[in-house]
């Protein structure tokens, strides 16, 4: 095998009530990763296109590569790589967009190297990638992309990642207002000390959330998906958020939030056909507002990153 190309999803991060420890996978939009054994004994990028010529070319310092030599180093491998990476979504855009990129580069070199650790054992290498692109090895984004599905992240130390079961039909609208919000400036902004009042709303939710995915209770999940932590913070970066919400519930969504750390709003809907309502009036709102956006309809990816034939 003389290269390996692979698509990792973007993912909705949070999921409301989640910070930090929800995600869950989609299956568009996503990053392509492909990679090459070179007799450089190093690791290149050989090619980065989508980015507009903004991510760094320095091996150690993007985010794909960065991975790879750890991932390498780990297994006592001393194999030049050559990595090409397709970014195909947005950076800023709270849809995981450097998670996708080191998922990418990780499944794809230890498919290349023939699968020497399991999809669980790339989770730590992944999480690193999170670090060097916003200072923070958070997993709600890595995890979803990597194994697929709806997770749960129960503790980073030791790392304890679940998944969750995902109701049959249900599906995500996802709409992308066009400014970037940097993960670390929103990062910054949260509130480090939270009132008691505001944690018990809070885990009163992620656990109706979890009960509900376990029950297929749409109803449960929809009114789970408040979040009286983050979002209060948050959403004053996104233009016009509480009328999108009402647009969003208006048009039959069950739950509205901000993906990850913004712009990107999600909404989840009981069927494709909800969804699809759901992202076009949220477009046009945002629109009537003077914001251009880009829209997704999608179900939650069971499979997370897959190596392309
Ligand atoms: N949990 C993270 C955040 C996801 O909200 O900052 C974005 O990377």
């Amino acid at each position: 095998m003389s290269s390996v190309r692979v698509f990792a999803p973007a993912t909705v991060a949070n999921v409301g009530c989640g910070y930090d420890v929800l995600g869950f996978a989609l299956y568009r939009p996503g990053d392509e990763v492909a990679v090459r054994l070179t007799d450089s004994g190093k690791v290149t990028l050989d090619q980065v296109e989508g980015d507009d010529g903004r991510l760094p070319l320095d091996p150690e310092k993007n985010t794909v590569s960065s991975v790879v030599i750890s991932y390498l180093e780990h297994i006592g491998s001393k194999q030049g790589v050559g990595i090409s990476l397709h970014k195909k979504m947005p950076f800023g855009s709270g849809l995981g967009s450097s998670a996708a990129s080191a998922v990418g580069g990780l499944v794809a070199v230890n498919e290349i190297m023939g699968r020497p650790l399991d999809r669980s054992e790339l989770l730590p290498f992944a999480m690193e990638g999170e670090r060097l692109a916003c200072g923070n090895a958070h997993a709600d984004n890595v995890a979803p992309s990597l194994l697929g599905g709806f997770v749960l992240i129960r503790s980073y130390d030791p790392l304890d990642v679940i998944s969750l079961p995902v109701p049959g039909d249900i599906c995500c609208a996802l709409v992308y207002p066009h400014i970037e919000i940097p993960t670390l400036a929103a990062r910054q902004i949260i509130r480090q000390n939270i009132p008691m009042s505001g944690a018990i709303r809070q885990w009163g939710n992620v656990g109706a959330l979890v009960a509900g995915l376990y029950r297929d209770d749409l109803e449960l999940i929809g009114r789970s998906l408040e979040d009286f932590i983050v979002e209060p913070v948050r959403k004053m970066l996104i233009p016009g958020f509480d009328g999108l919400r009402e647009t969003a519930v208006a048009n039959g969504a069950l739950g509205f939030g901000i993906s990850g750390s913004g712009p990107t709003v999600f909404s989840l809907c009981r069927n494709k056909t909800c969804a699809e309502a759901a992202a076009k009036a949220l477009v046009s709102e945002l629109a009537g507002n003077g914001v251009a956006s880009t829209s997704w309809v999608s179900k939650i990816n069971s499979e997370g990153a897959v190596v392309l034939k």
